[in-house]
């Protein structure tokens, strides 16, 4: 089992389990559809929907098994202000996929980069990971910029090879390796 000691403490961040006490935080995000635009499922949640997520994500602490995914919020005095996730893909190739989400209102000061940063360097540096793997539609910039400030390389734009609201929908993907990590060729925060 692979499981960090939380809090993982970052500058400005706490990163620990989702609990169901974070419900009217996240539901605060997942309620937006800005939030929800470019992704899968696109739908704003209602408040029952984002119960259903926070009791999942709460027992997203570790991984115990391959396709296990591990997730953390990310809290500051404002409470939880996004979620990060690694998803354990792979165990013989020792890949991860990861995943984020932040709600607008702390949008624009790195603090997503700041999560995302820490959970890889959990998924390198802890868990011995090979590939950290991310995938976001071609429109959703926000997403691309961020998987660049890690170090991640844009490695595929896979045309029209999922469907999105009913329309055709290319998707990039981008990618790291753990001696790209440890060279550290990512931007850093300023
Ligand atoms: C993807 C998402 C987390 C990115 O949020 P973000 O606010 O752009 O990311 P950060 O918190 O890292 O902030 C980075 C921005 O702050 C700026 N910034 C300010 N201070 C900074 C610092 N100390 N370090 C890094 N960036 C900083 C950066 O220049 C960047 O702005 P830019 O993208 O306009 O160049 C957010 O848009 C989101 O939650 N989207 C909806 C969910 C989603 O689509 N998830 C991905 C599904 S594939």
């Amino acid at each position: 089992m692979f499981q960090p000691t939380y809090p993982i403490r970052t500058p400005r961040l706490a990163l620990r389990p989702v609990t169901m006490d974070d419900l009217d935080d996240v539901y605060a995000f997942q309620r937006r559809p800005d939030v929800v635009r470019w992704m899968l499922g696109a739908q704003p949640r209602t408040r029952e929907q984002s119960r259903l997520s926070v009791l999942a994500m709460a027992g997203e602490d570790a991984w115990r098994a391959e396709g296990d995914c591990l997730t953390v919020a990310a809290v500051t005095d404002a409470g939880v202000i996004g979620i990060v996730e690694l998803v354990w893909r792979s165990r013989l190739e020792r890949t991860a996929e990861l995943g984020f989400v932040f709600h607008p209102d702390h949008g624009g000061r790195g603090l997503a980069t700041e999560a995302a940063t820490a959970v890889l360097d959990c998924g390198f540096a802890k868990f011995g990971l090979h590939r950290v793997y991310g995938r976001c539609h071609c429109r959703n910039a926000a997403s691309a910029r961020l998987m660049g400030r890690l170090g991640m390389r844009q490695e595929a734009r896979h045309v029209e090879s999922y469907l999105f609201r009913g329309e055709w929908a290319d998707q990039l993907v981008f990618a790291i390796l753990a001696h790209e990590w440890r060279a550290g060729t990512r931007t850093p925060p300023s």
